[in-house]
């Protein structure tokens, strides 16, 4: 593949350079007539490739019906192929089942756990109640036991791609590292529209699998524990057999413990729809975009007209992604103007957080404390921090009174990335780094800053800010936000 510019390379309009790679000016159209396949989530597909490629395949979906979906997650240890020293599962499987709801339906997931240690479960970036039977990260679930939790989902809750993974302090890194981790798409009426449903939908959870048995080692907790090779829905480098000259909707989620990933094919334009919170009140142009670990991206795809092998993104270690494989195949119809394909627009609502909302203003400080250099992961007294102090469950950072907007300029003090990442309150991004739509996970460079306005609205209670470098948070770049009734 064509080697990238770098993770940041200069972005010819007003997207931020650090999470677009190129954006393109206007829209590049393929001519013609429109060739897909059906909208199929799970589509048997031809292997292009040479013998032993691996074919794009997805997670189990499993759907809501009549505003319910009533679902069990077991947490075991896996049985397929994979991280060295223990793989864990969902349901047995590399990534577990696509929870598929719509807005104001009812989630209700019993979660078992079949580890032998205790764990938990979130729901990252879904705008639902962090207390009670909700998305409670404080709750532990120990070996052998189980809980029920119970998302109501708004019914003003954007469509979007979310996803869900254990969150017990001090054991996450580990835990999603072995392969604990699933998608949550919320679906409305604008995803039902025929040009919508005409696409060819793809979901990609990518994740770079290390065994549970494998012991972390201090460098781990410095930079964050990698694993050998990325994985696509489980399987490394599958090849997608898309139709010639059709368009398709991919769903890209970050799971990976540590690796910015990024993501585009060579030659071919990437039309962003939507980013973490959902989508974006104008589709942008790109030739690719980064996501940090958490961070989710949806994007239409003009699949090249040509038969040929092209290299879909980069694990950040010169090795692509997944190898996209056009064949000739049906006819279907795809709107079209003047014989070319119709990128949608205009799908979301704009996203705006004047300055003259914000209450509040913080400013919250990401270091490192390095410790004394013992060979022990959890024992060398290295520590990451917020404002000087490492996560403490007992107590609450920061006061917040429901219904109003605040201003968060996170500092990065240390020379590394930290993806910073706000539990069950969407926020916009401003200024030089300003995204596209709502965000939940935006990297903070090192040496750099963020400036975030959160409107904490739509539900109240106590949890959780914290770096998604999942080895930073277990090492204590984690603090607790308690928002009041006011
Ligand atoms: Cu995806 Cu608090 O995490
Ligand atoms: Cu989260
Ligand atoms: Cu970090």
């Amino acid at each position: 593949m064509a080697a990238h510019p770098g993770r940041f390379a200069s972005a010819s309009n007003s997207l931020s350079r650090r999470h677009f790679l190129t954006a393109v000016a206007g829209s590049v159209l393929l001519g013609a007539c429109a060739d897909t396949a059906p909208n199929n989530r799970a589509e048997p597909e031809t292997n292009t490739a040479g013998q032993g490629a691996a074919q794009f395949r997805q997670p189990e979906v499993l759907r809501s019906e009549n505003g319910r979906l009533d679902v069990t997650l077991t947490a075991a240890p896996g049985t397929f192929q994979g991280a060295i020293g223990g793989a864990l599962a969902y349901n047995g499987a590399p990534v577990g089942p696509t929870l598929l709801i719509r807005p104001g339906d009812r989630l209700g997931v019993t979660l078992r756990n079949d580890l032998d240690a205790p764990t938990n479960l979130h729901t990252h970036g879904l705008n639902v109640s962090p207390v009670g039977q909700g998305d409670d990260v404080f709750a532990t679930i120990g070996a052998g036991e189980e809980r029920s939790y119970v998302y109501d989902v708004p019914a003003d809750h954007p469509s979007g791609t979310f996803w869900y993974h254990p969150h017990l302090h001090g054991s996450v890194a580990a835990q999603v590292a072995a392969g604990l981790f699933g998608a949550i798409i919320v679906e409305d009426e604008v995803d039902d529209r025929a040009d919508m449903a005409a696409m060819t939908e793809r979901l990609f959870v990518l994740n770079d699998p290390i065994g549970i048995g494998r012991e972390a080692s201090p460098m781990d907790g410095m930079h964050g524990r990698t694993g050998e090779a990325v994985r696509v829905n489980g399987v490394v480098q599958p090849v997608i057999a898309s139709v010639a000259g059709g368009l398709e909707r991919w769903r890209v989620v970050n799971a990976s413990a540590t690796r910015p990933l990024s993501v585009s094919v060579p030659g071919v334009v990437l039309h962003l729809i939507a980013s973490d919170g959902g989508r974006l009140s104008s589709t942008r142009s790109l030739d690719g975009l980064v996501l940090v670990p958490g961070e989710r991206a949806e994007v239409i795809v003009e699949i090249p007209s040509a038969v040929e092998e092209l290299a879909i993104g980069s694990d950040g270690a010169g090795q692509p992604l997944a190898v996209l494989a056009p064949t000739v195949g049906q006819s279907t119809e795809l709107p079209t103007t003047g014989g070319t394909l119709e990128v949608p627009d205009g799908l979301g609502e704009s996203v705006s957080v004047g300055a003259e909302l914000v209450v509040r203003e913080r400013t919250l400080t990401l270091g490192v404390d390095m410790g004394m250099g013992s060979m022990m992961y959890g024992d060398s007294g290295l520590e990451f921090t917020i404002d000087g102090i490492a996560f403490d469950p007992q107590r609450t950072d920061i006061t917040v009174e429901a219904g109003t907007v605040e201003e968060w300029r996170i500092v990065n003090a240390t020379g590394m990335d930290h993806p910073f990442h706000l539990h069950a309150w969407p926020f916009s991004v401003v200024g030089d780094d300003a995204w596209p739509g709502w965000k939940d996970t935006v990297n903070v460079p090192g040496s750099g800053e963020v400036v975030i306005r959160i409107p904490f609205v739509g539900r109240t209670g106590r949890t959780v800010y914290h770096c998604h470098i999942l080895d930073h948070e277990d090492l204590g770049m984690m603090g607790v936000v308690d928002v009041q009734p006011a």
